[in-house]
């Protein structure tokens, strides 16, 4: 065994990452399979590794932990970490890292593209083309809306949901946002104005969601409040599925109580409500938020250099439970 210990990758991620860990003198084994492992396997795979390396699709919870106690840190190739528990992981004193930050721009840019997507009806109006439906050019055919003076409204202004209202400058609409704090950023480049969720609601014409998964967020869109929606709304979702009530936003699209909906993540992941499958203002993505080229390299690279800190006894430098250290986080 090499000195620097041995590591389990969940799945296989830019090679980059590997190379990272093994210039530091840490093996690596990476999961031969094409999918994502079972609890029991993911425990067989990480008996006796000192380190792991996994996805927002592993389920890192008690049992695992507690069943993996050659573990001596984990790095999670994601900004959202409600996969972990990170308490059982501070009480076991195992550091957990996230990768923020390197994937703000990817995420923002997507938001965007499922809001053209629905303001200009792009998934429709492709599927039309292609099925043979396009036959003559018409005055009247796909009219969707403008962006110019609408109002876009943020809920949830940390890094990306900053980056997803920046970006409205070129298309010029009025933007509004939800947080906890005030967003200087936000109110001075753009004359944002922060509001209460309510007021965002009714007013907002494309709502775009930038919260983590907690308690307090789990459906925070549900019935009650895709009824305070306009019925010309659209929702865009590139946070995490359970954010949104999926069965009440499906009812809402069917009942066109809302115009659209644009869906990077899901519920029950991979599963989609049958419900969304079949409405035209739906647009559907498999959670490809972070999926460039450059940005999934830049993730895979950071969980790498988390590890390499963890496998030397070091503070991990995206440590999201930093009590194991006994210090406060800069994370
Ligand atoms: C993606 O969803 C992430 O949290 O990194």
């Amino acid at each position: 065994m090499a000195g620097g210990g041995v590591v389990f990758f969940s799945r296989r991620v830019p090679e980059e990452a590997e190379r990272t860990l093994e210039r530091a003198g840490i093996r690596v084994a990476v999961n031969p399979r094409e999918r994502v492992l079972a609890p029991d396997e993911l425990i067989r795979r990480c008996r006796g590794k000192d380190g792991l390396l996994c996805l927002l699709s592993d389920t890192i919870d008690r049992s695992f932990l507690a069943a993996s106690p050659s573990l001596r840190g984990i790095a999670l190739m994601a900004v959202g970490f409600n996969n972990v528990d990170v308490a059982a992981a501070t009480a076991r004193g195992i550091p957990i890292s996230n990768t923020p930050g390197v994937l703000t721009d990817a995420t923002a840019d997507l938001a965007w593209g499922l809001l053209l997507a629905l303001a200009r009806r792009i998934p429709e109006s492709e599927r039309f083309l292609r099925r043979g439906k396009f036959k003559v050019w018409g005055p009247m055919l796909f009219l969707g809306g403008d962006l110019q003076g609408k109002t876009l409204g943020i809920v949830g202004a940390g890094r990306i949901g900053t980056a997803v209202g920046l970006r409205s400058r070129g298309f010029g609409l009025k933007v509004i946002y939800t947080d906890g704090k005030r967003n200087r950023v936000l109110e001075k480049e753009l004359g944002a104005r922060r509001v209460s969720l309510p007021v965002l609601l009714k007013t907002a014409d494309y709502i775009t969601l930038h919260v983590p998964l907690s308690p307090e967020t789990r459906h925070l869109i549900g019935a009650r409040e895709l009824k305070r929606m306009k019925k010309t709304a659209c929702l865009i979702n590139t946070s995490r599925g359970p954010v949104v009530d999926e069965a009440a936003l499906a009812r809402a699209l069917q009942r066109r109580e809302i115009a659209g909906a644009g869906l990077d993540v899901f519920e029950n992941e991979p599963r989609v409500h049958p419900g969304l499958l079949t409405l035209e203002n739906a647009v559907l993505l498999p959670h490809i938020g972070s999926a460039t080229i450059e940005t999934r390299t830049k993730m895979a690279v950071m969980a790498a250099e988390n590890l390499v800190a963890m496998m030397r006894g070091k503070r991990a430098p995206n440590c999201v439970n930093p009590a194991v250290y006994g210090k406060p986080s800069t994370n």
